[in-house]
């Protein structure tokens, strides 16, 4: 008998995901790869957080944490809210999650009903979208480009049909790299709050950006979901952890969900979380390493023809129009991989419609990687 499989799960793949298992197996065949395909740091997590991790784990049990996170995690990110933003949080609202992915599971699920529409600049990071799908709510794509800097804004907002439950903006955004401005980000804020429009802010690049730091979304309000993460700035993917602020009528909803579907984040990851907000020296030389490995590929990636970028004020990445080279960036990225060892990811991930004449290259590398890349890419197309 052939068995029901729900349509929850028939969401698109992570496509990036597949495009890193083509460079991984043409590296494991002997070939060489240069991985500009990843959205992760080239680096794991900082010295200080396995110090930390190495004496915590000879005197804690690892048993499980409350629900919502360690209080002493709480208490140190609410801390980083008034070092780095001048705001004020009460720990009560922090929640730590497994990476932001938990968070948006959590915070999705809290602040929207099947059936409920929620609005998205696409391009985008696809998960947004996939995750809304598989639980039942709409998302509503919102086309953006170059004339707004590829973010939304209550203009564009304006132009979407129909009634809209929540809004998530990403600033720096994945694929793009580009920033919503202190006033553009209030003006978001207002429009969502006057509207009865839940705002998910996604600011898991803060800490990474080339010229004005990135402002939170609870400098202008409390009624916003603001997540973020120790995946990026942090350089710990793996340890899977992440935070969100909720407002304070979402707490006890995402604290009984939390407690059913997670029970709690991983204790040993909480543990370095704490001590990785004590590791900016190293954290910052990163970001200076991606600051050198933007301004190379700025200067040379247009040598081959890549020339029509997003403006990359933030995160790694730089997507490419490439419409003047294919129609098919799904084609154009294999193509690369085989014929010059480079590997990046189609747009189609990011944006279902327009995404074929796009692509995105990821700069968290190193900078030899990167130089050799260029090199490659010029001699291939220039
Ligand atoms: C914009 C954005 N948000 C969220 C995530 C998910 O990150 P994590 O679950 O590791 O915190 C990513 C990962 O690439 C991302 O690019």
């Amino acid at each position: 008998m052939v068995l029901k499989v729900a349509g929850r799960g028939s969401i698109p793949p992570f496509i990036v995901m597949d495009v890193m298992r083509a460079a991984n197996e043409r590296e494991a065949s002997g070939k060489d790869v240069l991985h500009l395909e990843v959205g992760q740091p080239g680096t794991g997590a900082p010295a200080g957080v396995i110090a930390a991790v190495s004496e915590v784990m000879g005197r804690e049990r690892m048993g499980y944490t409350d629900a919502l996170g360690l209080p002493a995690l709480r208490q140190r990110i609410a801390r980083h809210y008034d070092d780095s933003y001048r705001v004020a949080v009460d720990p009560e609202r922090i929640v730590a999650c497994t990476g932001s992915s938990g968070a948006f599971v959590l915070a999705f699920l809290a602040a929207f009903e099947a059936g409920d529409r929620v609005a998205l600049a696409s391009p985008g990071y696809p998960a947004y979208r996939n995750i809304l799908r598989a639980l039942d709510i709409e998302p509503v794509d919102v086309l953006v480009g170059p004339e707004t800097n590829f973010q939304p804004t209550p203009e564009v907002l304006d132009r979407v049909h129909g009634k809209l439950d929540g809004l998530i903006v990403a600033s720096p955004s994945n694929p793009t790299g580009t920033m919503i401005g202190r006033e553009g980000l209030r003006a978001i804020v207002e429009y969502c709050d006057e509207r009865g429009i839940r705002l998910v802010s996604d600011e898991i690049y803060h800490g990474i950006t080339y010229g004005t730091p990135a402002e939170t979304a609870l400098a202008f309000t409390d009624q916003a979901i603001v997540v973020n993460s120790f995946s990026k700035y942090y350089s710990m993917t793996g340890w899977r952890l992440g935070w969100m602020i909720l407002p304070e009528d979402l707490v006890r909803p995402v604290e009984c969900l939390a407690q059913n579907l997670f029970i709690a984040p991983p204790a040993i990851s909480q543990f370095a979380g704490i001590a990785a907000f004590d590791c900016s020296a190293e954290l910052d030389a990163h970001v200076a390493r991606y600051a050198r490995n933007r301004e190379l590929l700025l200067a040379e990636l247009p040598k081959a023809g890549f020339d029509k970028l997003a403006s990359a004020d933030g995160a790694f990445y730089l997507y490419a129009d490439i419409a003047h080279l294919t129609n098919d960036s799904s084609e154009f990225c294999s193509r690369m991989l085989a014929e010059t060892g480079v590997a990046a990811t189609p747009g189609i991930d990011f944006d279902p419609e327009r995404g074929t004449r796009y692509m995105r290259f990821s700069f968290s590398g190193s900078t030899e990687a990167m130089a050799e890349a260029a090199k490659r890419l010029i001699a291939w197309l220039g």
